[in-house]
């Protein structure tokens, strides 16, 4: 039975204006206006709302053993979460860490994902270490059609890598043509920096920010920025955090260093200040890179308005108020994340379009075409064309709301956005044709959500 949604405002990079979209066999068959359905055809009145690609977050965390515990989601609270709030793909990142076998961790994460998840979902497959065997299972990686890697600078001896293991990646990556998506962060000064705070007494979860200031992200980004470049590899910084970060990517961009960069919901919207409240408060909003000083947030909305910060991902990571108290003691123990699967469109949209800071063609692009085209997934996904998966999302921009911990579907007890205000929320959201969510409701199959494979596309 074909789908035909009808009379919205469709929205992408290209092209505005309102037009009925026809769906067969999970795919967009007809764009135009008044287009005629087939007696059967369920039809979904869009009328006054807006329509918009599918949403990708580039870099969620489900899966993830880390810090002595494990993240609260399954892929199926995720996937759920991630429909209601727009999310129609996520990249998670793959991550086992440096004791672990890296192709076992793979397919490890893969049977986590596989047949659990309500949307579509990819990897980035993280490189933990760089050993004998390393090149052989990347390629098997890669052919099974996960065409992206991630490094981790910090978090040393569980997921970080050294100078000549980076190297090593990127080279490996640039012969395949896979990018490379860093945390960037001087794994050795933030360790320095933590031992130096804990020895002074200082435990609390508000020098957390103090241990990896934005000289530590700023020589990471830069520090990446040069492998890049003396490799050639494409690479992807992730959640960069603030102005110092951004100016040794924007510097290496100007002389044609193939690198691009990520902001994620939390360093836009909330800053230090809160992780600097005592107790659980603060450890709530404990995530690395940290919360940052409140006037970073303008330069990144700046550099997103203008595409210089290509996409907008949530580094999604939930751990519940318990997890947190982890780091009771110790501010290094609290475990690191900050969750946002379900809030980053709206957010987006609020806070960034209604209130000035980004066109909705940026918009658009950041939260989910430019992240399309980086990965490998467009024109399958990241825009509304005949031939193009039809994910779509009918969003009312005229919905007010307020996010809380109490209507939320992720896995966890507190939100780090709670009572924020938001101005416009999915109603409708389509995964492959099949209404997923209506009313702003859950209503679809639980495990519809397919891997989506990738393909090199950076030599
Ligand atoms: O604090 C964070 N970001 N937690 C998740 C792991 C990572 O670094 O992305
Ligand atoms: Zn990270
Ligand atoms: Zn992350």
């Amino acid at each position: 039975m074909g789908l035909l949604i009808k009379g919205g405002e469709v929205i992408t990079v290209d092209s505005r204006g309102v037009a009925d979209i026809y769906i067969e066999d999970e795919i967009i068959t007809g764009m135009g206006k008044n287009l005629e359905a087939p007696p059967g055809t369920e039809v979904v009145d869009a009328a006054g709302k807006m329509v918009f690609p599918g949403f990708i977050d580039p870099h969620v965390h489900i899966y993830l053993p880390f810090m002595a515990t494990f993240a609260k989601d399954t892929h199926e609270t995720a996937s759920i979460a991630a429909l209601i709030g727009g999310t129609t793909t996520f990249i998670e990142m793959c991550c086992p860490s440096r004791n672990d076998d890296a192709l076992a961790g793979y397919q490890l994460w893969k049977s986590k994902a596989e047949g659990q998840s309500a949307c579509d979902y990819a990897f980035h497959m993280s490189v933990t270490k760089f050993v004998g065997e390393t090149e052989a299972q990347l390629r098997e990686i890669v052919e099974d059609g996960t065409a992206s890697f991630k490094i981790f600078l910090s978090y040393k001896n569980f997921f970080g890598v050294d100078d000549g293991e980076m190297y090593q990646t990127l080279e490996l990556a640039k012969r395949l043509g896979v990018i490379v998506t860093a945390h960037c962060e001087n794994a050795e000064l933030v360790d320095r920096l933590q031992r130096k705070l804990l020895a002074e007494g200082k435990i609390d979860p508000e020098w957390h920010e103090p241990s990896r200031p934005e000289s530590v992200e700023a020589e990471g980004t830069g520090r990446f920025a040069a492998f890049l470049e003396n490799t050639g590899a494409a690479g992807y910084v992730v959640h960069l955090s603030c102005e110092k970060a951004l100016a040794a990517a924007l510097d290496a961009k100007s002389r044609r260093v193939r690198i691009h960069v990520e902001a994620v919901v939390p360093h836009l919207l909330l800053d230090k200040s809160y992780a600097e409240s005592p107790g659980v408060e603060g450890m709530k909003h404990v995530m690395s890179p940290p919360l940052r000083a409140k006037r970073n947030q303008a330069v990144l909305w700046d550099a997103l308005a203008k595409g210089s910060i290509d996409t907008v991902g949530t580094d999604h990571c939930p751990f519940d108020t318990n997890q947190k108290l982890l780091g009771k003691d110790s501010f290094v123990s609290i475990p690191n994340g900050i969750p946002g699967i379900e809030d980053r469109v709206n957010l987006l949209f609020t806070y960034g379009v209604k209130s000035g800071r980004l066109d909705l063609v940026r918009f658009v692009d950041a939260a989910s075409t430019r992240a399309a085209k980086l990965f490998g997934l467009f024109p399958r996904k990241g825009t509304i064309a005949v031939g193009s998966d039809a994910d779509l999302v009918v969003y009312d921009p005229n919905y007010a709301g307020v996010i809380s911990a109490k209507t939320q579907h992720t896995n966890n007890d507190y939100n780090g956005f709670e009572g924020m205000k938001i101005a416009g929320r999915p109603v409708v959201v389509t995964v492959r044709g099949k209404v997923q969510v209506r009313d702003s409701q859950f209503v679809g199959e639980r495990g519809r959500g397919r891997m989506l494979k990738r393909s090199p596309g950076y030599f």
